[in-house]
């Protein structure tokens, strides 16, 4: 359904009035076009942090941040986390519907053909520094994938999107792995195509040659869980990165390399791993009160990772999802995570703060997730690489649609406040000695 034009809007400033049209999306969302805004009264808007600013029209992802929905092609988040795999979603995100049993048939075929990287690709681990950051040496080999498959023209990639978008992540999903094996020394472990994504994937990180690994369905589950959770989330700071990139007809794989960069910061993805240490570093202190007193504290920095977000003005629907299943998992696999304690007590003391009332701060999706994952057996230093997997069928859906609907070059404009024409006096004198 496309938005329709319904309304306008007038601006008025001094004797200019300008009427300027009013879009309607598909949930009732309302926007004001201004892109004739320069044209007619050469005015520009300001935005910083693009809070108030429609970027584009997209079908993929809804949500409404004052009732909590997230919904995938109209789809609630809880129902697919029910009732679907994670790749299920990745397809639903590229093409609009679910698919038929033969889709799927194809499109694991298509996972499994695409699973290896190239051979050569493997030299690269080696040169990464030990402690190198997972997220760092993904971004650097998903880039140099365009070497190494260079048919990456956009057209031929929208063409064969299901090709496209099953070797991004499939690939990556390996490339994640081998990090995780490398960086602990051990041998790396190939994909097998007898295994699902997810159970390739726990398979990949954890069977070793003295020791195989037991794959258990309820980490599967969870594990699938998760991704779909992190599947998409329409603008946020990583896909608007791609779709920036990718307006300059960028490939494919240095947008999803950008993506990757931007999820890296800890007020986006990283925060899931800023959360676990923000805990550990609370339950060795013992006071959670003191913690909720700095983050209050404008003259401090720090802030409560895994709290507040930008749309969300209420709990985020994947925080309510993951902390149930969170509590569900440790139970199964008899885990006690005196960390989970930790998080719960200090949720409970920042709800019934006014400050983060006030303020509708609630746990997002980095919350607890982390827990999760550690009771999987993942690595702190991996958490965000876990985000950014999960992430890839939606930068590849919102690039698709980005270059589908054929949107100009992403520039944005700025208001000047540097100094005025600065005149010939300003050079420093000649120094004679240079002379
Ligand atoms: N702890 C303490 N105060 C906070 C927090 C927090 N986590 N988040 C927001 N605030 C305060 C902020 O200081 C400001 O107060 P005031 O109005 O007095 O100046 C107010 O709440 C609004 O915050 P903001 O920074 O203007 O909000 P934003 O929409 O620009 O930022 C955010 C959203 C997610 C970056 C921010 O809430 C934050 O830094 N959270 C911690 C990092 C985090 O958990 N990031 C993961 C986000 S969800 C997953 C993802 O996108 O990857």
């Amino acid at each position: 359904m496309a938005a329709t034009a319904s309304d306008t809007a007038t601006l008025t400033l001094g004797d200019l009035s300008v009427n300027l049209p009013v879009v309607t999306g598909s949930e009732g969302e309302q926007a004001v076009d201004i892109t004739s805004l320069r044209e007619k009264t050469k005015l520009v808007t300001l935005d910083p942090g693009l809070g108030n600013t429609a970027s584009c029209f997209s079908k993929i992802t809804y949500i409404d941040g004052e009732r909590g929905i997230l919904r995938y092609r109209g789809i609630p988040i809880e129902t697919l986390v029910e009732k679907v795999m994670f790749v299920d979603v990745a397809y639903l995100l590229v093409h609009g519907t679910l698919p038929t049993a033969e889709e799927r048939h194809n499109f694991s075929q298509l996972l499994n053909f695409n699973s290896l990287m190239h051979e050569d690709m493997r030299h690269f681990f080696d040169l990464f520094p030990h402690e190198a950051h997972p997220m760092h040496i993904l971004a650097t080999m998903i880039n140099a994938m365009a070497a190494f498959y260079p048919n990456v023209d956009s057209q031929s990639l929208v063409e064969n999107i299901d090709r496209a978008t099953a070797r991004v992540i499939s690939i990556v999903r390996t490339m994640a792995a081998f990090v995780y094996k490398k960086s602990i020394g051990e041998p790396v472990v190939y994909p097998r195509h007898d295994l699902s994504y997810c159970a390739n994937f726990l398979n990949m990180m954890f069977d070793s040659p003295v020791k195989p690994y037991q794959i258990r369905p309820e980490t599967v589950r969870l594990l699938n869980i998760l991704l779909i959770l992190h599947a998409d989330h329409e603008q946020n700071c990583s896909t608007t990165a791609v779709r920036v990139i990718g307006s300059a007809q960028v490939n494919l794989y240095a947008t999803i390399s950008a993506g990757i960069s931007a999820l890296s910061g800890p007020l986006h993805g990283g925060a899931n791993q800023a959360v676990i240490e923000m805990l550990r570093m609370i339950q060795q202190d013992g006071d959670v009160g003191k913690f909720i007193r700095k983050a209050k504290d404008k003259d401090d920095p720090f802030r409560l990772m895994g709290f507040g977000h930008r749309v969300y003005k209420i709990y985020d629907p994947r925080a309510a999802i993951i902390r149930r299943e969170c509590e569900a998992y440790l139970k199964t696999i008899h885990y006690c995570d005196p960390l989970l304690d930790v998080a719960r007590r200090l949720e409970d003391a920042a709800l019934a703060d006014s400050y983060f009332i006030d303020r509708h701060l609630y746990p997002n999706v980095d919350f607890y997730s982390g827990i999760l994952y550690r009771a999987m057996g993942i690595p702190e230093n991996m958490f965000t690489a876990m985000f950014a997997l999960a992430r890839l069928p939606g930068w590849v859906a919102h690039w698709q649609e980005m270059i589908g609907s054929r949107t100009k070059i992403v520039r944005p404009r700025q208001v000047y406040i540097g100094k005025g024409l600065q005149t010939a006096d300003v050079f420093p004198s000649k120094n004679p000695l240079l002379i």
